[in-house]
């Protein structure tokens, strides 16, 4: 064989060698994709978000996602899911009009009254037609109670339907009647634990920050990072003698009567219910910050309520709070949302102290052991 030869032969084992080496990768990559999928099914890639606040946050699919329908995570039943589609973001009706277009109108969408208690329906008559001409009656008289001029008193808890006549123009708002109960001191409206000015938590009532508020919070804290934004817990629970030393280190380096428009009393602060966090640095600023102005746009759908409003100052009692959130859950909060309503005006509730009720104590209780509760005051102080 002369040298050529064997070169030639030699050459051809490598394209041979090359060959073969080639075919062993790709059989090698097709039978771990089968053995993958057969493993995953279709499911989504899954990224580790940030931690936040020093636990993990969940595990998020992050494949083809945009922007995503939060779930509730507190729902009772449905596990969470995420939508990969933009929602096409549904108009948000706040006020009921005749479906003619007719004289009567309210501002509002949806009345809501407790049991004995009696609220007015806000209707505006338009074309010179007297309000005294309006016929008012309801689906439900068992439920509701309704007289002439729009007045209503609930009778039982339930929902009904309320129609104000005139001539053929016809108006229709839904009313809800709620229901006030206390148990072991403590005051349910419906189903929702209320503290504020007017409904105080007895001082031994202590359930730690409760695991649904986490839950919703740290849920919210994951969809807010997938969007650049570092929402945080600024002050959390906060027990009752933990709040004896909030409120009056204010009282102290202010007046009894600057504190009770930013603090609350001990025994009425919502932080006590377990339900309640302050995100991020608390102070006024934080509205217009891009992780406050995302908060007041979404915390609905985590089922966060901003429970002190701008503009809403005279219902709440306190002046407005960008940062505290209180959780209710999520059917309860969009609803809130979608009407412009406080807790308040939701539960049809007042917040205001009673003259009568003795001082919050002087004495300031030992450092509390509950390390999320912190010493920084509850309220913007500084920028006053
Ligand atoms: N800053 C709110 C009112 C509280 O102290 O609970
Ligand atoms: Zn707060």
């Amino acid at each position: 064989m002369t040298s050529q030869e064997i070169q030639k032969r030699a050459a051809r084992r490598r394209r041979y060698f090359l060959l073969l080496l080639l075919t062993v990768i790709v059989l090698i990559f097709a039978i771990s994709k089968i053995v993958s999928r057969a493993k995953h099914g279709n499911e989504a890639v899954t990224t580790q978000l940030p931690v936040i606040d020093g636990s993990a946050a969940e595990d998020v699919p992050t494949e083809g996602l945009t922007r995503p329908t939060h779930p509730d995570p507190n729902a009772p039943t449905e596990p969470p899911t995420i939508s990969v589609t933009e929602p096409e973001p549904a108009p948000i009706e706040t006020s009921a009009r005749t479906s003619t277009g007719g004289a009567l109108y309210t501002p509002r969408l949806h009345m809501y009254v407790r049991v004995n208690h009696e609220q007015k329906i806000p209707l505006s008559v338009s074309g010179g037609v007297s309000a005294d001409d309006v016929i008012w009656s309801t689906d439900h008289p068992d439920i509701l109670d309704v007289q002439p001029g729009g007045i209503i008193t609930g009778l039982e808890r339930g929902s009904c339907m309320v129609t104000a006549r005139l001539g053929d123009d016809l108006l229709i708002i839904p009313v809800t009647v709620r229901e006030l109960n206390v148990v072991d001191g403590c005051t349910y409206v419906d189903d929702i634990l209320v503290a504020n000015k007017t409904y105080s938590l007895p001082r031994e009532y202590d359930p730690g920050m409760l695991p649904e508020t986490e839950k919703a919070f740290q849920s919210l804290c994951t969809y807010a990072a997938q969007e650049g934004l570092d929402i945080y817990e600024g002050s959390g629970y906060r027990s009752y003698d933990y709040q004896v030393k909030v409120y009056n280190s204010m009282v102290s380096g202010y007046s009894k009567e600057y504190a009770d428009t930013w603090s609350a009393r001990p025994g009425h602060s919502e932080h006590q219910t377990g339900y309640t966090i302050d995100c991020n640095t608390i102070n006024n600023d934080f509205a217009d910050t891009p992780e406050g102005k995302w908060l007041a746009a979404h915390c609905h759908e985590f089922g966060f309520i901003i429970r002190f409003p701008e503009g809403k100052e005279k219902i709440t009692g306190y002046h407005y709070e960008s940062w505290h959130i209180r959780y209710v859950g999520r059917e309860h909060a969009t609803a809130m949302y979608e009407q412009g309503l406080t807790l308040e005006e939701y539960l049809d509730i007042d917040s205001s102290y009673d003259t009568d009720e003795e001082d919050a104590p002087d004495e300031e209780p030992d450092e509390p052991e509950d390390e999320t509760e912190d010493d920084e005051a509850d309220d913007p102080a500084e920028e006053e």
